[in-house]
């Protein structure tokens, strides 16, 4: 098989990057190892930025996305039995748009199928080969049967534990990690937002955060430990625990409706540089993974197409390979700073089994600043938002 560009992985980013570039008349394959299914059941992010919100217009599927969305405004932190709401649509001039990634890799999957170019599912033992050099492959096998895809470009869109970041020898790539010592516990619930805002919740035994899908769907957290069971917690459990660290506002409204879903997630932040290596480009959770409570990393996983599929058209259409060549730079800026926004969100709202009285009294009243004042606010409401691109 011969196509321009290669793409590892059918998460929101390859799919996304197979997409526009489809439109754009580039020709692409995406080898995805799970199934259909699988891929289209895993319920994942659902805060979108302004700019995310665009690119999914860019990529014709926002049709359904601008019939079914929610809109918020702002956000809200409960911390010390109090409520407040920092406006981010004032401040900025911008909102956000709750739209799940489910959703959005549902729509991509099917405009790739109605274009006849939908990814290969369940491909085994992907390989890449010689990207090095400017006769890059890919190797897999389907249904028993073994094949080759060559091209001039790869993209490794595979995720944190993807096949293609982990091909590179660990010479050629510097990693940047931070583990926080805690998880978040998910529940996805039918039962109505307990707030017209999200409510990002500090409290003494630990973060919650009250989130929602749709006007009839709930997405609620709450931190547990990193190596926290399940089995532990039934629905009972997790409601008396959402209801203590959310405050009476929330206890009220939280209606005990069954979990539809419940998983377990760790918290980590990391980044691998550079995201170029030849012929090889990695994009989204393949790159980089932040902790959710900034709600940035479906948001950078899209804000990598974005530039990716820009350059590649900029070479395929005018024969220059300058925006490729700064590729890396370009998104290191952007990823750099979701990784701080991230990092201060986590730490902020947290809490962490080392720290001190001392640091737990600095914690609250960091809180009380950021909520309390104009400029602390905009600095929060401005890379919720997103900040502008170069
Ligand atoms: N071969 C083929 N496909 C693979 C391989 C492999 N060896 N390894 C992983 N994949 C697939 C995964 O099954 C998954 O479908 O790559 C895809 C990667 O998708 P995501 O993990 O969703 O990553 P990305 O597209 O970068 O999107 C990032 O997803 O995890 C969330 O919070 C994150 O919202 C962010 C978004
Ligand atoms: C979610 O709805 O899943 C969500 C929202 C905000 C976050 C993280 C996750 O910060």
């Amino acid at each position: 098989m011969r196509t321009q560009v290669g793409i590892v992985g059918a998460g929101p980013a390859g799919l996304m990057l197979s997409q526009l570039l489809r439109l754009n008349g580039i020709d692409t394959v995406v080898l995805e190892k799970q199934s259909r299914a699988y891929c289209e059941a895993r319920i994942r992010a659902g805060v979108l930025e302004p700019w995310t919100v665009e690119l999914l217009h860019e990529a014709q599927v926002a049709d359904r996305m601008e019939r079914e969305k929610m809109t918020h405004g702002g956000i809200e932190i409960a911390f010390d039995g109090k409520y407040r709401h920092i406006d981010i649509l004032d401040l900025t001039g911008r909102d956000l748009t709750i739209w799940g990634q489910t959703e959005i890799v549902h729509d991509l999957n099917r405009a790739l199928d109605e274009a006849g170019n939908g990814p290969v599912f369940e491909a085994k033992d992907v390989a890449i080969h010689d990207f090095d050099t400017d006769k890059p492959h890919i190797t897999y096998t389907s249904n028993g049967e073994s094949l080759e895809v060559h091209c001039d470009y790869i993209a490794g869109c595979d995720g944190y534990h993807g096949v293609c970041r982990a091909s590179l020898a660990p010479d050629r790539i510097q990693t940047f990690e931070r583990v926080y010592p805690f998880g978040w516990l998910g529940i996805l619930v039918e039962q109505p937002p307990v707030s017209d805002e999200l409510i990002y919740a500090h409290s003494e035994r630990g973060f919650a955060l009250f989130s929602m899908r749709s006007p009839a769907t709930s997405r609620l957290y709450l931190q547990c430990a990193a190596d926290e069971n399940l089995a532990e917690w039934p629905d009972e459990r997790i409601y008396e625990e959402l209801r203590h660290r959310g405050g009476e506002k929330v206890a009220a409204h939280l209606k005990d409706a069954p979990s539809i879903e419940k998983s377990i997630a760790p918290l980590r932040s990391f980044v691998a540089e550079p995201l170029r290596h030849g012929a090889l480009f990695l994009a989204g959770d393949a790159a980089h993974i932040v902790p959710p409570t900034g709600a940035k990393g479906l948001n950078l996983a899209v804000a990598d197409v974005r530039i990716l599929y820009r350059a590649l058209i900029e070479f395929y259409k005018a024969g220059r390979t300058g925006l490729l060549e700064n590729y890396s730079t370009t998104c290191l800026r952007r990823i750099w700073n979701a990784q701080r926004f991230s990092w201060w969100m986590t730490s902020m709202l947290h809490t962490f089994p080392e720290s001190t009285p001392y640091e737990r009294r600095l914690q609250v009243s960091e809180i009380e600043y950021v909520t309390g004042s104009a400029a602390a606010s905009m600095s929060l409401a401005e890379n919720y938002v997103g900040l502008p691109f170069d």
